[in-house]
């Protein structure tokens, strides 16, 4: 394996921090450099295994600012970039929609221009590898799946925000050659989720006895991997996928969202030693939320021919790993609700 030094953006956040682990540990031979805002969702706590290894750097900056990440690479000389920073919830983005303009649009093009710049004698042998999701494709009915060359139409403004730096990911290969690689995967479950999201909150609610908020009739459809699944296919993607190409990512496991809350509902109930059917007594049908997309449900077969991934887990484990993770961190969960772990940065890293 070659020396290579590689930017990995958003890597304190939920699914960066599994990549920014995967790829220190697997590939001691890289220096591995995380760049994070370390935004509410940035927690650098989901990195204390591997911030003292030799090869892991961290780098606190914004890459709206495009000064700082004109400097950084300037500096550095990547090999690659494995992009994941973005504002990354729905509900937020229907409160604040220019905050994911700023972000995902302008931040990603900033970031093309630092690696077109520094890539311009040769792009030889380098790679900007967009990390981006299933949600640009827009929603699905009863039937269908979404595949690589499904049409984008994007709904809320977090998907159109993706959507947007996607096609400028694009436009960046084919106006200047750029070499790119994009993945579009579905939604993600596993340790170190932020809980505002569902599968984390709910997680949540049900330890603290609190409401279950479920919108609408809880009858929308996702399709969910395992973060950890989510990584491995990162790590294949940067490694083996083919130049301009794009790989979409799920684990063919479709949830209807009222379904897969009884199913936590129930396993906690066991658990935490509860008689059975006792958190469900928690759902609680709220207004749902504006433009509610009906369905996801992600084609990975080009992947799984193409370049060998496939999910290692079957939903029942994952789930059941999931929930065992957050009870047995429930200090984490408590640091990040109360948001203690904002102070982490702070006493780790103030001196250096
Ligand atoms: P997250 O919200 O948990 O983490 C995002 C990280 O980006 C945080 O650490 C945050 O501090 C950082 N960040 C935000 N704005 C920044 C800025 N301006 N400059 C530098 N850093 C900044 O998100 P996640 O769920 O881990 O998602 C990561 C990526 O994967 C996103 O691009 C998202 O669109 C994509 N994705 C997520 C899912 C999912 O289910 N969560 C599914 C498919 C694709
Ligand atoms: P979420 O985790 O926010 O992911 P996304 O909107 O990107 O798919 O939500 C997953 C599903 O759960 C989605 O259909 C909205 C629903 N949901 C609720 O019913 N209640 C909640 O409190 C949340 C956060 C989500």
């Amino acid at each position: 394996m070659t020396k290579q030094k590689i930017l990995i953006t958003g890597g304190a956040g939920f699914i960066g921090s599994h990549v920014v682990r995967l790829f220190v540990n697997n590939y001691s031979e890289y220096e591995i450099y995380n760049l994070d805002k370390l935004t509410y969702a940035g927690n650098l706590e989901n990195l204390k295994d591997v911030e003292s290894k030799s090869n892991y750097h961290f780098v606190k900056g914004d890459i709206v600012d495009a000064g700082f990440v004109n400097t950084l690479f300037a500096e550095h000389d990547f090999d690659g970039v494995i992009h994941l920073a973005a504002e990354s919830h729905v509900d937020r983005s229907i409160e604040s929609p220019m905050d994911f303009v700023m972000t995902n649009v302008v931040g990603t093009v900033n970031l093309l221009n630092a690696a077109k710049h520094s890539w311009k004698k040769t792009a030889a042998g380098k790679r900007f590898y967009h990390v981006s999701t299933d949600e640009v494709y827009g929603s699905l009915h009863e039937g269908g799946f979404f595949l690589e060359t499904t049409p984008y139409d994007p709904q809320s403004p977090y998907s159109a925000s993706k959507a947007g730096s996607d096609h400028f990911v694009r436009a960046y290969r084919n106006t200047y050659k750029l070499p790119v690689v994009i993945s579009n995967c579905s939604n993600n479950y596993g340790p170190n989720q932020f809980p505002e999201k569902l599968i984390p909150l709910f997680i949540n609610n049900i330890r603290n006895k609190k409401p279950l908020p479920v919108y609408g009739k809880g009858e929308n459809v996702r399709d969910w991997l395992y973060v950890i699944d989510h990584a491995r296919a990162i790590d294949v993607v940067y490694h083996k996928g083919k130049e301009g190409e794009t790989y979409n990512i799920g684990g063919f496991n479709e949830w209807k969202n009222i379904d897969l809350i009884k199913v936590i509902c129930r396993a906690m109930d066991k658990k935490l030693g509860r008689a059975i059917g006792e958190s469900e007594q928690l759902i609680t049908y709220v207004t749902d939320r504006a433009g509610h997309d009906l369905r996801y449900a992600i084609d990975a077969n080009k992947i799984m021919n193409e370049l060998g991934w496939k999910p290692s887990l079957q939903f029942e484990e994952g789930i059941e790993k999931t929930i065992d993770w957050y009870l047995a961190n429930q200090q984490w969960l408590d640091d990040v609700t109360s948001g203690n772990y904002l102070r982490y940065y702070e006493s780790m890293y103030a001196n250096r």
